[in-house]
C-alpha cells in the first residue's frame, strides 16, 4: 500500500526540484506544489498539479501548503534552511503526516560542520529525526546538470584544480529514486547515499561535456580560487562568491560516503555522463 496520496514538494521550481515533482506526478501521487512566486510556479506546474503560494520561512504558508498532505518532500536552497524544516517538522507533526524525504548532500557529516551549509543540513536532518515521523533522507552529490554552469560566459573554467573524483549522477536518476522512496518500505527511517555510475573529476566531466555540447571550446581554462574570489568581490556577484566557496569546499573533504544501500534499496543510477550528453544532443520538441 502506498503510504501517500498528496504530497507537497517545497523547492519544486528548482533545479532538483521540478524533475523530482513531475516524477511524482507521473507516478500518479496528487503533487502539490509550494512557492514565493506563484506565477512562475503556475507556468511550470500546470494541472493536475496543486500550486500554493507560501513561503517556508513562515509557519502560517507551511501550514497552509501541508493542509491535507499526507507527505512533504523538502529541496529548498535557503540561508536559514535549518529554520524552514523546523516549521515544516513541527506543522507536518500538528497535521499527522506520514512521510518526509528531504535533500541533504553526500559530504554532509559532523567533521565537516565548520562548513555552514553542512551546519543547517545537521540541523535539519536532526529536526526530521526526532519529530517520530517516518523519513528517509537522501544526500547527493555533484550532478550533471550542474556542468553547464561552468560554460556560461564564452569559455569553461574550472575552479582551482580538481582532483578529487565524484559520481556524478543525472538529476532524471535521482528523481526516480526520489519517487521509488516513497514506494519502497525499506527506505523508510534511512539516509542514504546517491552515486551515479562513475567516478569523475570536475575537469574529466567538464572537458566530456565540451567535447560533445560545446565542440568550439577547445579547452578547459582552470582559475584559481584567489582570483575568482577577486572577481566576485570586485563585482559583487554573490553567486560567483558562494560557488567558489561551494567548490573549493567540496574538493577539500571529497566523497568519501558509500551508496551500497541506496542502490540495493531504490535501485542503482544508470545514467552515464556519455549517456547524458547524448541525451542533450537531441533538440527538444
Ligand atoms: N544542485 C546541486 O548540485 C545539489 C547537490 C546536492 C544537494 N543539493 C541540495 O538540494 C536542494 C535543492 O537544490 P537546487 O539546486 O534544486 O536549488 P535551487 O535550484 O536553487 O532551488 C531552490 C528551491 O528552493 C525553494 N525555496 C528557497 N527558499 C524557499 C522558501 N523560503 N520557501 C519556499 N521555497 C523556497 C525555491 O522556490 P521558490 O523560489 O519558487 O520559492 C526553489 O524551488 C538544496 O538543499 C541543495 O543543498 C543540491
Amino acid at each position: 500500500m502506498r503510504v501517500a496520496q498528496r504530497i507537497l514538494v517545497i523547492g519544486a521550481t528548482g533545479l532538483l526540484g521540478e524533475p523530482v515533482a513531475y516524477g511524482l506526478r507521473d507516478a500518479e501521487f496528487i503533487v502539490r506544489v509550494v512557492s514565493r512566486n506563484i506565477s512562475g510556479a503556475r507556468a511550470t506546474f500546470p494541472e493536475p498539479f496543486e500550486v500554493i503560494e507560501g513561503d517556508a520561512a513562515k509557519r502560517a504558508d507551511v501550514d497552509n501548503a501541508l493542509t491535507d498532505c499526507d507527505a512533504v518532500h523538502i529541496s529548498i536552497d535557503h540561508d536559514q534552511e535549518d529554520e524552514c524544516i523546523t516549521h515544516v517538522v513541527e506543522a507536518a507533526q500538528s497535521q499527522g503526516l506520514k512521510r518526509i524525504t528531504y535533500v541533504s548532500g553526500t559530504t554532509v557529516c559532523e567533521e565537516n560542520r565548520w562548513f555552514p551549509l553542512v551546519d543547517r543540513k545537521l540541523k535539519s536532518e536532526q529536526a526530521i529525526l526526532a519529530s517520530g515521523i517516518d523519513y528517509t533522507i537522501l544526500c547527493p552529490g555533484w550532478f550533471m546538470e550542474m556542468l553547464s554552469r561552468f560554460v556560461r560566459h564564452g569559455p569553461a573554467i574550472v575552479f582551482g584544480k580538481p582532483s578529487r573524483r565524484w559520481h556524478f549522477v543525472s538529476i532524471q536518476d535521482f528523481a526516480r529514486m526520489v519517487t521509488e522512496s516513497y514506494r519502497c518500505p525499506e527506505a523508510v527511517n534511512k539516509r542514504l547515499y546517491v552515486h551515479g555510475p562513475q567516478a569523475l573529476t570536475v575537469l574529466e566531466a567538464l572537458r566530456s561535456y565540451c567535447r560533445v555540447l560545446h565542440p568550439e571550446i577547445k579547452r578547459v581554462l582552470r582559475v584559481p580560487y584567489s582570483l575568482l574570489r577577486g572577481i566576485a568581490w570586485l563585482s559583487g556577484n554573490a553567486e560567483l562568491q558562494s560557488g567558489v566557496n561551494m567548490v573549493s569546499y567540496l574538493e577539500q573533504v571529497g566523497e568519501r560516503s558509500d551508496a551500497t544501500e541506496a542502490n540495493a534499496i531504490l535501485g542503482a543510477p544508470e545514467i552515464t555522463l556519455d549517456e547524458w550528453l547524448s541525451i542533450q544532443k537531441v533538440p527538444r520538441e
